[in-house]
């Protein structure tokens, strides 16, 4: 469905119908990939089921995997690295049995290692556990635990829940169905899961709040798995759970309720999706998926780090390192590309929040400059991949030259995270797409919430100011949601303009370096030339370009200067150019200026930033549609250049 609505030219009603349509339906498959779970009861070799249905999740991200089957008692088996290298081991461990459970892990907590990988056992060993999502207070839990004697042989958050089942199981004398539910119910974050307990050798229970489960309904068999692709082989027929419900599921069937016990009735459904659609989400390109995934993925970096009801900002990742930090002589950002502009928004809120002085470096640049940099600095690195080769080696030349260097990556145990003196994940999740979109936008949440850390540490930001930025921020998926609503306004932009020769970008304060990623999103994906400028510099030369036949996309979002954003409006509709203007709602000036008018929600100046990029995203993915252009693979490019 959502495929065939790209296929049709020009048919514009037709387009946004089918789309809007197709993304309803797309509320129960899982926009978002952080790991992938399978599980498997029936006649089979549960293991050759298992293996095949991960296989099938490598796209949701992997970086160690591992299951557990039951044949008169449990075999579980973990490797690092891909599913191929569990196929190996699986092969020697001979895993025979016919219900089991498995796991691709993306790392949120704890390295990508055997001993992190899933399943987790507790204590014990007569259970095992297999989780996707972030288990946000795993810290309180695992102190309390380790209080009452319990024994951690790794980092993850995921082994907490074990031993937290465990610990309820065992000390009470409910079944361990309910030892589940007591657990679940202490658990604040994100959670897919599935259990198998070694003397209940018929069934697995599942339980599913904000990461995708859903159940596969076969002939004398059934499957559990976060999306359809492990599935959809077996059988069509599928039942989609929803947060804060459970499941037993058996070879002979299923049955669901609610976290407090109350029985349920479910819809079966049948799936209507190709293998290559469901790996999309069920969007055409991955770009689309992660751009859509923004309101989570958002959601998911501030998870455990906001703390609302606390109007404050809990960055464990820089414990210990924030003084140095707020003290620094220099601050100095190094990234490429996308990262780096992320590290320009950083710029600004540096300045804005902490009253602290920040450069922003080219990593390629910085390697071979003469670095005037020492034990006195302070360097921040921000990769989305954590491979680039021009910031691992500016990163390795900062501390060859005794600087401290802190990371902002996204791939957990990546060589620049490992090799960081400290840092904070994004906790994005993988993002296959070439194009970076839901990387920025968590790379610029981390730098907003550093910025506000480091303005309380400085006592330069007010209780007030951090009580409205801590309400703004949370408020902030929501408000990417609402944007994501309605694209006609977008999409009718980008069908006049698909065949545009150049565009022009220009944006003022926090939102000059908006229109840089947004040049660069439209530039790498469309291959139209595209430029971006602080709008104030279109009079020292580039205001010859315009004219006609030059469309110029005003990011006028309201900011400390708006009136000057107008003025620049003023001087491109003198010399005839196409405005298309990103504003606030309820921006007085922009509408009758611009030509086209893509309004976003209100919100702190020093947050428009997540929300103007989006429609920026959203026009360069469209655009290159239209023209046709390998929206995932551009030409040329590469996800990760881990090159000179
Ligand atoms: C952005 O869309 C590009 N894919 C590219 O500029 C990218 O941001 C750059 O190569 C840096 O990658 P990194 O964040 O993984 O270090
Ligand atoms: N947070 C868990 C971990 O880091 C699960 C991550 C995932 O969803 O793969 O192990």
């Amino acid at each position: 469905m959502v495929f065939s609505i790209f296929s049709i030219v020009g048919r514009r009603d037709c387009i946004r119908t089918a789309f809007r349509l197709a993304l309803e339906k797309l509320h129960h498959i899982n926009k978002r990939n952080m790991c992938g779970i399978v599980g498997y009861a029936g006649g089979r070799e549960a293991s050759e089921v298992i293996l095949k249905g991960l296989q099938r999740l490598e796209y949701r991200g992997y970086d160690s995997a591992g299951m557990a089957v039951l044949n008169d008692g449990m075999n579980i088996i973990k490797v690092k690295g891909k599913v191929s290298e569990l196929a190996k081991l699986s092969k020697k461990k001979k895993l025979n049995g016919n219900i089991g459970i498995g796991h691709t892990r993306w790392a949120t907590h704890g390295e990508p290692n055997e001993i992190n990988a899933h399943p987790h056992t507790g204590s014990h060993r007569n259970f095992s556990l297999v989780h996707n999502g972030i288990i946000e207070n795993y810290d309180v839990l695992r102190r309390n635990l380790e209080e009452k004697g319990h024994l951690f042989a790794g980092e993850s958050d995921t082994e907490v829940l074990a031993h937290l089942i465990e610990e309820i199981h065992e000390l009470s004398d409910i079944d361990f169905f309910q030892a589940i539910q007591q657990a679940l119910l202490q658990v604040k974050g994100t959670y897919g899961i599935a259990v198998v307990h070694k003397y209940h050798p018929d069934r697995i229970i599942v339980a599913r709040k904000g990461s995708p489960l859903l159940i596969g309904v076969g002939e004398g068999e059934n499957f559990v798995a976060s999306d359809a692709s492990p599935i959809i082989e077996y059988t069509k027929k599928v039942v989609y759970l929803e947060d804060e419900e459970m499941a037993v599921i058996t070879r002979d069937g299923y049955e669901v309720s609610t976290l407090k016990n109350v029985p349920l009735t479910k819809e079966v459904h049948e799936l209507a999706m190709s293998l290559e659609q469901i790996e999309k989400g069920g969007f055409p390109h991955f770009m689309l998926k992660e751009i859509f995934e923004q309101g989570d993925t958002i959601a998911d970096c501030m998870r455990g780090r906001l703390i609302v009801h606390e109007n404050r900002i809990q960055l464990g990742g820089l414990e210990g390192f924030v003084d140095k930090l707020a003290g620094a002589r220099r601050v100095i950002i190094a990234a490429c590309g996308t990262s780096w502009h992320s590290g320009l928004v950083g710029e600004y809120l540096f300045e804005y929040l902490a009253h602290m002085s920040v450069e922003v470096e080219y990593a390629s640049e910085f390697r071979y400059r003469e670095q005037l940099i020492d034990e006195r600095d302070v360097m921040i690195v921000i990769s989305q991949s954590g491979e680039t080769a021009d910031t691992l080696a500016a990163l390795r030349e900062a501390k060859r030259r005794g600087a401290m260097v802190l990371g902002i990556c996204n791939v957990v145990g990546s060589t620049i995270a490992r090799e960081t003196d400290a840092g904070v994940y994004t906790h994005a999740g993988p993002e296959i797409g070439v194009a970076s979109t839901k990387a920025f936008t968590a790379q610029v949440t981390v730098l907003t919430m550093m910025a506000m850390l480091l303005g309380r540490q400085n006592k330069v930001l007010s209780d007030a100011m951090m009580k409205e930025l801590v309400k703004e921020l949370n408020n902030i998926p929501k408000k990417v949601e609402e944007i994501l609503k309605d694209t006609s306004v977008i999409e009718e932009v980008a069908r006049l303009f698909t065949y545009a020769p150049n565009f022009l970008y220009l944006g003022r304060s926090y939102n000059f370096p908006v229109a840089l990623e947004g040049a660069l999103k439209l530039k790498e994906i469309s291959y139209i030339h595209a430029e971006g400028y602080p709008a104030a510099e279109m009079k020292h030369g580039p205001i010859a370009l315009i004219d006609e036949h030059m469309p110029v996309v005003v990011i006028a979002a309201t900011d400390h200067t708006n009136d000057k954003i107008i003025s620049n409006m003023e001087e491109v509709k003198a010399r005839k150019g196409r405005l298309i203007a990103i504003s606030s709602n309820g921006q007085s000036g922009v509408g009758r200026l611009a030509e086209f008018n893509i309004t976003i929600p209100e919100t702190h100046d020093s947050l428009t930033p997540l929300l103007a990029v989006i429609p920026l995203q959203l026009l360069a993915y469209f655009i290159a549609v239209n023209r046709k252009c390998h929206v995932d693979q551009p030409r040329n490019l590469a996800k990760s250049v881990t090159v000179e």
